[in-house]
């Protein structure tokens, strides 16, 4: 049996690999437009390509029924586009609806693709989009630069502002026949263009937007904790902490203040280009197999485990996460880092509460989570440069204070 030691300095090993290959690769970022009425632009910009003549949407049920897309639509079709709607996309999107989606785009002709959604119908759309030009089964594409042919154009208006996908290198693929959820990561998946318009984000109600708002501060703090971080994801990823800390208990509290709004959109955008360079770590690799197990939103997952992976990982950063305090206004002066340090974890508990996101995992079960934590670390330590380790053991008892408490 290796030791862990031994295999932490593997992993590490591995993690500046990945560090420096990923200095010779270019991530692109999409053509942004941003502010009220952005996702009009977008359409406008679309209507330039010569290439673009039939669209498929790839969206879900609900925003169609609140008829969201509506104004984008009619924009479409005075410019002479053509749209088919798939609506088949629901929350953890799964390999069946993106196959389905594929089917849509090729009866239908269609020669590009536009995304209007959260996280899971631009996940899904980005997958359609690679699986078009790629015949190799979607299971084939998770880990890391697995999608060999350039994906058919791909535009994305983000309706929540959480994920960060618009800009992100990753879709987050759901495979219920193994109670799998796996990340394809390449940077072919980035759209070409985005809008962040922060007025489509007025009606989600607050419990999606406080989750999907802690999904972004997940991204920054992650990114900014990481050891592949750089001095681009530091500055994206703080200047994302301090919009969050300004604007989120503002959305949540009041929907349709769209400045904060607005500031939450670019906010997540920002968290996104910091964690596709730096990563993330054991909050999402955990909390994708509470989606994959109990179908647990994702932000909600991340959400609820952030404040007990900050515990953990504080012996390691706590100059990080003094940093992150500071920007988040709550350094007063003088403090020592571990101070600062555990002022932000206890302000992103306090955070929660005022939310009401619960400390516990309802479904989560005793008996599973020997297998969940084999999952969360095989995705992390291949994936992730955390700051600081954890074994199978102890990720087992860290996963178990997160058991529902006894009645
Ligand atoms: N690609 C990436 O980089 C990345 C990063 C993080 C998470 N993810 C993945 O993204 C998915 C989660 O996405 P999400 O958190 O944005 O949520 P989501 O897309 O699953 O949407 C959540 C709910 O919000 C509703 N909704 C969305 N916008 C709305 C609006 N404007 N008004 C009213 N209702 C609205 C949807 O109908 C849905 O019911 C997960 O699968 C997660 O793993 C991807
Ligand atoms: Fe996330």
């Amino acid at each position: 049996m290796i030791p862990f030691s031994i295999k932490v300095f593997i992993y590490k090993l591995f993690q500046l690999a990945l560090k420096w290959s990923t200095k010779l690769l270019t991530f692109r970022t999409p053509e942004l437009f941003s502010g009220a009425g952005s996702s009009l632009q977008l359409c406008e910009h679309i209507a330039t390509r010569t290439d673009v003549k039939s669209l498929l949407i790839v969206t879900d049920a609900m925003l169609v029924k609140i008829g969201l897309l509506n104004p984008m639509l009619d924009k479409l079709k005075s410019l002479g586009i053509s749209t088919v709607i798939y609506d088949g996309v629901l929350p953890n999107p799964t390999i069946e609806q993106i196959e389905t989606g594929l089917t849509m785009l090729k009866s239908a002709g269609c020669t590009a693709i536009l995304a209007i959604g959260g996280g899971s119908s631009i996940d899904a759309a980005k997958v359609i989009a690679a699986r078009a030009r790629n015949p190799h089964k979607i299971v084939h594409m998770a880990g890391l630069m697995r999608v060999f042919f350039k994906p058919m154009p791909l535009y994305a208006v983000p309706t929540t502002a959480g994920t960060g996908s618009e800009v992100t290198i990753a879709a987050v693929v759901s495979d219920p026949s193994t109670t799998r959820k796996f990340a394809i990561m390449d940077p072919k998946l980035v759209p070409i263009g985005a809008a962040l318009d922060g007025a489509l984000m007025a009606g989600l109600p607050p419990h999606i937007t406080s989750a999907t708002g802690m999904d972004a501060l997940t991204h920054a703090v992650e990114a900014y904790i990481s050891r592949n971080h750089t001095p681009m994801t530091d500055a994206e990823a703080l200047e994302a902490t301090r919009l969050i800390m300004q604007n989120l208990p503002a959305a949540v509290a009041t929907g349709s203040n769209i400045e904060a709004r607005q500031n939450m959109a670019v906010a997540s955008f920002k968290a996104g280009v910091a964690f596709t360079t730096a990563g993330v770590g054991y909050v999402h690799a955990i909390a994708h197999n509470f989606g994959a197990y109990y179908h647990l939103p994702h932000g909600l997952a991340n959400a609820i485990i952030l404040p007990y992976v900050l515990d953990f990982s504080k012996p390691d950063c706590a100059e990080r996460l003094a940093k992150l305090a500071e920007v988040s206004g709550l350094k007063q002066g003088g403090e020592s880092d571990a101070v600062l340090a555990d002022r932000f974890i206890a302000h992103i508990r306090k955070l929660n509460a005022e939310f009401g996101i619960p400390t516990q995992v309802d479904k989560l079960k005793a008996s599973d989570i020997p297998a969940i934590t084999d999952k969360a670390l095989a995705e992390a330590h291949w994936t992730y440069a955390v700051p600081r380790y954890m074994d199978k053991a102890e990720c087992e008892a860290f996963v178990a204070q997160m058991l529902p408490k006894a009645a």
